[in-house]
Order: C-alpha cells, then sequence, then structure tokens
C-alpha cells in the first residue's frame, strides 16, 4: 500500500512565525487575562482563564473572569475556599465539572507542590481537569515553553495553511506534528495565542478574512480556492435527545421546591427541581411523571418545554407546576434568596419558564 504523505508546512517555519507575530504585535485582542506586552505573566491567571474557556466562549469567559479573579486571587485563596463558594462563583460559565476540578488542583498544588505550578505540559497534565491541549497552553503562555496548543481553531487555522486532506478528528496527530514544527522558536506564548487570536478573527469557519491574512500568501487552501471548504470533517454522531419532566413547587410564600444533584454524574452536587429520570423514548405523559413527583397539588402542565443542550445530549424538559401546603418538608427556597445557591443554566431556565426570575 502507498504511504500517505505527512503534511508539511508550506513555507520554512521561521518565517511563517515572524509574519505571525508581526501580526499578532498590531492586531492582538486585549483580553482581561492576558498580560500587556513586556508585564510579568501570572500562572495562575493564565490557568484560570484557560480552563474557563475549555468549553465558554470568549465573550462569556471575558463578562465573568474579573470578578471571579477577584474572589479567588490565588490557588492559595482559591484552595482555602469552601467548594461551595467556588461553584456559586462558577455561575453562568457552567460546565461544573471543571469547577470540581480546579479546585481539587488547587488543593494538590498548595498542599503537594508549595503553591507553584509546573512548567512541563506532560507535568501539567497530570493535574485535575487538565486535559493536552490545556497543559500546552498553560507550558506556552506562562512559562513560555515552546508547544503549541491544537483546539478547533488553531485545527482549523493549520488544516487551511497546508490543505490537509484527511478529516478531524483522525488528523489531530498530523495538526501536532505540524504545530510542534511552528513551536520551536522565541516568544512561544505570543505564538500560541497569536494562533488563537487569528482562529477567531480573520480564519473563521465561515466567511473567512483572507485578504487581513498574514499567511495569506503562504496558505494552500487560499491558493486552491479551497478555504471555506476545510478542515474536512468526518460526519459527526446527532446528539441523542433525552426527555424529562420536572416539578415546580411552591409554597404559599413563593419558596420553590429544590434538590441537591447526586455527588456523581451530570451536574454533581449542583442543585436543580425534581424531576423524573431522563429518558430516551418519548416525552413523559403527565401520569407517569407525576409518580416521580414530590408531595404537592394542584397539578398543572406549563406549556411548551425547555430545551437545553449538554455535550452529549439534548434535553427537552417539560415542567408541571403544583402547589406545597405550608409547612411541607424540604429545601424551599424563596426566589430572592436564589441568586445565594449555585444553580446550573438547565434550572435557571426551567425557573424562568414557571415566571421566576433566576
Ligand atoms: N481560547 C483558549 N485559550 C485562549 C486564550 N488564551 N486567548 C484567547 N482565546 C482562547
Amino acid at each position: 500500500m502507498p504511504a500517505v504523505a505527512r503534511p508539511s508546512l508550506p513555507r520554512p517555519a521561521g518565517g511563517l512565525r515572524l509574519a505571525l507575530l508581526c501580526w499578532y504585535d498590531r492586531q492582538r485582542r486585549r483580553l482581561p487575562w492576558r498580560a500587556e506586552p513586556g508585564a510579568a505573566v501570572d500562572p495562575y491567571t493564565v490557568l484560570l482563564s484557560e480552563v474557563m474557556l475549555q468549553q465558554t466562549t470568549v465573550a462569556a469567559v471575558t463578562e465573568r473572569f474579573v470578578t471571579f479573579r477577584e474572589r479567588f486571587p490565588s490557588l492559595a485563596a482559591l484552595a482555602a475556599a469552601p467548594l461551595d463558594e467556588v461553584l456559586h462563583a462558577w455561575q453562568g460559565l457552567g460546565y461544573y465539572r471543571r469547577a470540581r476540578a480546579l479546585h481539587a488542583l488547587a488543593r494538590e498544588v498548595v498542599d503537594r507542590r508549595g503553591a507553584e505550578l509546573p512548567s512541563d505540559p506532560d507535568e501539567l497534565a497530570t493535574l485535575p481537569g487538565i486535559g493536552p491541549y490545556t497543559a500546552a497552553a498553560v507550558a506556552a503562555i506562562a512559562f513560555e515553553r515552546p508547544v503549541v496548543p491544537v483546539d478547533g481553531n488553531v485545527a482549523r487555522v493549520l488544516s487551511r495553511l497546508v490543505a490537509l486532506e484527511r478529516p478531524l478528528p483522525a488528523a489531530l496527530a498530523d495538526l501536532r506534528r505540524l504545530a510542534a514544527a511552528l513551536a520551536d522558536g522565541a516568544r512561544p506564548g505570543d505564538l500560541a495565542q497569536a494562533l488563537m487570536d487569528l482562529g477567531a478573527t480573520l480564519c473563521r469557519p465561515t466567511a473567512p478574512d483572507c485578504t487581513a491574512c498574514p499567511w495569506q500568501g503562504a496558505c494552500r487552501a487560499h491558493a486552491q480556492g479551497r478555504v471555506s471548504d476545510l478542515p474536512v470533517r468526518s460526519t459527526r454522531a446527532v446528539r441523542p435527545l433525552r426527555h424529562a419532566t420536572a416539578f415546580l413547587v411552591r409554597r404559599g410564600d413563593g419558596a420553590v421546591l429544590l434538590r441537591r444533584r447526586p455527588e456523581q454524574g451530570l451536574l454533581a452536587g449542583l442543585y436543580d427541581l425534581p424531576s423524573t429520570p431522563w429518558t430516551g423514548e418519548a416525552p413523559w405523559p403527565s401520569r407517569d411523571a407525576l409518580a416521580h413527583a414530590p408531595p404537592a397539588d394542584g397539578w398543572r402542565p406549563l406549556p411548551a418545554a425547555v430545551r437545553h443542550v449538554f455535550t452529549h445530549l439534548t434535553l427537552e424538559v417539560r415542567v408541571i407546576a403544583g402547589d406545597s401546603a405550608d409547612h411541607a418538608a424540604g429545601l424551599f427556597v424563596t426566589p430572592s434568596a436564589l441568586s445565594g445557591v449555585a444553580l446550573p443554566t438547565l434550572t435557571r431556565k426551567l425557573l424562568r419558564h414557571g415566571g421566576i426570575r433566576a
């Protein structure tokens, strides 16, 4: 069988690096976690931003990063805080597993490493919640290690630069090799961030702006008129659809019944509305659903349903409202106290669906 040629950079790495870094010096995005040129870089700031950016957009992280960092200004402050406080401060960022892992990381680094983050990407990747991408990003940006993190943006930029034929994600190994070839030189942190900025601002998934791109002359996809066709993707499995019915139970004083989710699984340890199990077949008939309901009266289904997309599934939730006796036991929270509870986005959506500001 003929060997498949390994993709290679279209020009020597040095020239590509220089063009990209010159562009970055003029066009870099100003982001709250990014050190100004020449300023010292704080590894904790880099780590925190990279963990927040794992599954959340730059715009959403920009809104919340400063407040979180002010509340927990160092790994030591984070390690000293109770987990519930950290989860509460994480609100709005979603994927709370990251907040738990970050808290565990802070405790481990403070207890066993004298509060110093390691600079080596392989060592960083042994810490809770740190995968190869985040390890490479922190090693490059915080410690100037010559590595390039490959996320979706960087993969797109490199796939186009070399006109990569093999579909993603199978081509990730090729992309990591190309990234390593580019990484070897001065200013690794800026190079990594320049690639991220190029992918986010010019080399966009649709409507890329090639005229402003520092790599336009080198880009094979551009030369072949195939920028919008790359990267090639293998057909993606559709997210399975799950159904549930949630119960919005209120007392006479307006307080809402919440429950704490189990410590394992999706939304572990966070508060949500009592509900049926999540199932795959069809929406729950109300009568079957009510077999899972907490004690209450006056049940009335609310119109329409709430849809929420998780990484691996889409959940459609119908809501049935009911009234509880004023002395009923359970975790009843008044609407004004809801802001003090770690509520995942799904729960907020369900409360809003029931007319409660959360
Ligand atoms: N996405 C992931 N890490 C990032 C960073 N440091 N800057 C901008 N976008 C990012």
